[in-house]
């Protein structure tokens, strides 16, 4: 099928329910639409707009009626006309750069990159631009679509067929302009323990930007963001969603022209990028994704889900896990692990995770990272007995490690100093006792596989957990921010062959929580853990912030102890256990200390999540109270629109208040539904519980009770099966 077509320069990208539309005029790409799918046959019409100022303006000299401030295009340049932010700035020798239309590909062998692309898409389109200037340089924009998904990728290459260095000022992945200014845009902003938090921002005059400069994708602001109609909701209006494939510092604006349009840019870091490309290289940009909705974000969110499903995260069947982190901290030994397996089989448990502290002479987080063998003084009998161990009890190995790090008080440091990234000159910066590894060295490459093979070889590791928990602080003026990429890069490939080297290994991905919480990640981890605070009300939160661009399939969600380690909030079991049912369930705490009715009710719990978790994992997700009076309520509902979850999370308790009337979506109008769990069972049509919701039961008011008073007070939780009558 053409998804991709092509008429007098004009080039239609269609997916099932949008179109993305540009063509070449004196020489520029100009982009004509992006919105719900119009027919092709229609895209001259989009050729005639009013694009005259009188006063001000600038026009190519052939054609005076073509105001190059009011265009919208596809990729700008300084110096041009164009006097809104570009999105590529190059240096050369001090001469200009002047890109003009060259010709197209589509379905071209040569897109390819060293940054991760979907694994899966329907056609490609390659636009080249030569530079007039500088003979031999070209820039071409690649646009790969996946039609049932909704998702359009793109990203750009910077060829220097020239014979003197470029150096790179600016790059972003995309430029998205739009021709109407009345948006809101949505990003996810916090810090570690509170990610993912939604912010709406309504864009006025001027230029809003936000972006993670730390080198990592960061918890201070996730690559994924929104642009929606001011008035947009989860069910209603128009959305744009945006995503990178990238792990490193990255930056998103948003500016509203004085023409009443809209320049999007994201991409790369541009402070500081710097970056040389040096005659024969070629620099490819990390790969942008948009999706399209006319019916709100929960659409957009579900269209991200699919796409990240089939063509980012190579989908295994992640273990339910037990995780020792917040269990035993660094105090582990051979005999703590036994028992906590033990008890993990008995529960039911698939997968025991030894976290941080296993390694040579690590009982804090002071030393060892970079010494990954085994501490003998712990394990006297060794890691691969324990391993044989677990797996008599039907349990994975997981084994926790931060590969990219090294402490000053350690072997690897004191044979390799010159392994830590370092910047002569500047005074040592230490983040938790540690430096980042230099992982554009090959031979820093080598140890970090090698190190990750040893787990899986030699200790029998068939889960390992991938940690990164410092920033970067060696990036000066002198490296530029373009050392980011080269990082990112050499980490990238380093997963690449971790994983053709071992296909059935399940690789989490996780940074101080979810500091690298993105989709270059997610290309070559099966799971993710986004965040460290496990309280239910923070999680509930975080777990809808995710939501909007992350399917539950990649997102791990752990019951720790009460009072939380990192809120210092009590919390009731039950509650803890609801929420961390949205994703891939897990456990980090002391389950030897859990009392025997809690045990039963974690069995249950894992044998119930078994149950379903394969249709939990694909399934649509919807969001159907996202913070208004105190409620978070998620929804799922399988792809045949018969089975799904409701999580209901009540943040405060106030006396005297009714519960939500709770507005189900997705359902078959003309099925009958039953509900049930934590109350009792209500069977009605999909279109009653649509339109005139699910009626809770009475929930305690502040005085006096029955047997049958729902008792949601703080941070309580519901969980309901919804299912199909048959
Ligand atoms: C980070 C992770 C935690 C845990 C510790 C171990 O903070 O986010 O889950 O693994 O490191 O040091």
């Amino acid at each position: 099928m053409n998804r991709i077509k092509v008429k007098d320069n004009i080039f239609y990208i269609e997916t099932a329910a949008s179109c993305y539309v540009f063509g070449i005029w004196h020489g520029f790409a100009e982009h004509l639409y992006y919105g719900a799918k119009i027919p092709f046959s229609d895209v001259d019409v989009l050729k005639e707009k009013r694009s005259v100022i009188l006063v001000n303006t600038l026009y190519p000299a052939d054609d005076p009626t073509y105001s190059i401030d009011c265009k919208a295009f596809e990729f700008s340049l300084p110096g041009r006309g164009d006097s809104r932010s570009s999105s590529i700035c190059l240096n050369c020798d001090k001469d200009p750069f002047d890109f003009v239309f060259d010709t197209y590909y589509l379905n071209s062998p040569s897109d390819q990159s060293p940054m991760p692309l979907p694994r899966k898409y329907d056609e490609s389109l390659r636009v080249r631009f030569v530079d007039r200037i500088h003979e031999g340089v070209t820039l071409d924009l690649v646009y790969l679509v996946s039609y049932d998904d909704d998702v359009i990728a793109r990203y750009s290459e910077l060829y220097n067929g020239g014979n003197a260095n470029i150096e790179i000022l600016k790059f972003d992945s995309a430029q998205t302009d739009m021709l109407s200014a009345n948006k809101k845009l949505v990003t996810f902003h916090g810090a570690w323990g509170r990610e993912m938090s939604a912010v709406h921002e309504k864009l006025t005059a001027g230029k809003y930007t936000h972006g993670s400069y730390s080198g990592m994708s960061s918890a201070e602001c996730n690559p994924l963001f929104f642009v929606a109609d001011a008035g947009a909701d989860e069910d209603d209006k128009e959305v744009y969603g945006f995503n990178l494939m990238y792990s490193a510092s990255h930056e998103i604006s948003a500016e509203v022209t004085p023409y009443g349009g809209l320049r999007i840019l994201h991409g790369l870091q541009s402070e500081n990028l710097r970056y040389t490309l040096r005659p024969q290289q070629k620099f490819t940009t990390p790969c942008s994704l948009s999706t399209y909705s006319g019916s709100g974000f929960n659409k957009a969110s579900q269209n991200f889900h699919d796409f990240v499903r089939r063509s980012v995260v190579e989908q295994k069947d992640v273990p339910v896990m037990l995780n020792t982190w917040e269990a035993v901290y660094f105090g582990m030994d051979e005999k703590k692990m036994r028992t906590l397996a033990d008890k993990a089989a008995q529960c039911g448990f698939e997968c025991l995770v030894i976290d941080d502290g296993w390694f040579k002479g690590r009982n804090d987080d002071t030393t060892s990272l970079g010494d990954w063998y085994e501490d003998k003084k712990k394990f006297p009998s060794g890691l691969k007995d324990l391993s044989a161990y677990f797996a008599e009890k039907g349990l994975v190995t997981g084994i926790w490690i931060e590969p990219e790090m090294i402490s000053e008080d350690s072997d690897l440091y004191r044979e390799h100093p010159d392994y830590a990234l370092k910047t002569e000159g500047l005074r040592k910066i230490v983040g938790r006792g540690q430096y980042v590894l230099d992982m554009t060295d090959k031979r820093v490459q080598r140890h970090v596989e090698d190190s990750v093979a040893r787990l899986v070889e030699e200790y029998g590791a068939g889960y390992v957990k991938w940690d990164f928990n410092r920033r970067f602080a060696e990036t000066d003026c002198t490296k530029g921010s373009g050392y980011f990429y080269d990082y990112v890069k050499g980490l990238y490939s380093v997963l690449a062959r971790l994983n053709k080297r071992f296909p059935d290994l399940i690789i989490e991905n996780c940074a101080s929580g979810g500091g690298r919480f993105d989709l270059g990640m997610a290309y070559y981890t099966a799971c993710g853990w986004a965040s460290d605070n496990t309280n239910p009300l923070s999680r509930a939160e975080i777990q809808q912030g995710v939501s909007y661009g992350y399917p539950v399939s990649f997102t791990l969600c752990h019951v720790a102890a009460s009072p939380g380690h990192q809120t210092m909030r009590t919390s009731e079991l039950k509650d803890r256990i609801n929420t961390a049912f949205f994703g891939v369930f897990g456990v980090q705490a002391d389950i030897t200390k859990m009392s025997d009715e809690e045990t039963d009710m974690l069995k249950k719990e894992i044998s119930d999540y078994k149950r379903c978790r394969k249709l939990l994992m694909s399934s649509d997700v919807y969001r159907i109270m996202t913070g208004e009076d105190g409620y978070r309520v998620t929804q799922t509902l399988s792809n045949d629109g018969k089975r799904g979850f409701l999580y209901l999370m009540r943040e405060k308790f106030y006396t005297d208040t009714q519960l939500p009337v709770i507005k189900l979506k997705g359902l078959k109008k003309d099925s009958l539904y039953s509900i049930s769990g934590q109350v009792a069972e209500v069977t009605a049509s999909g279109e009653t519980f649509m339109r005139a919701g699910l009626i809770l039961p009475q929930n305690y008011q502040g005085a006096g009770r029955t047997d049958q008073t729902l008792m949601l007070t703080d941070s309580g939780t519901l969980l309901l099966e919804i299912k199909v009558k048959e």
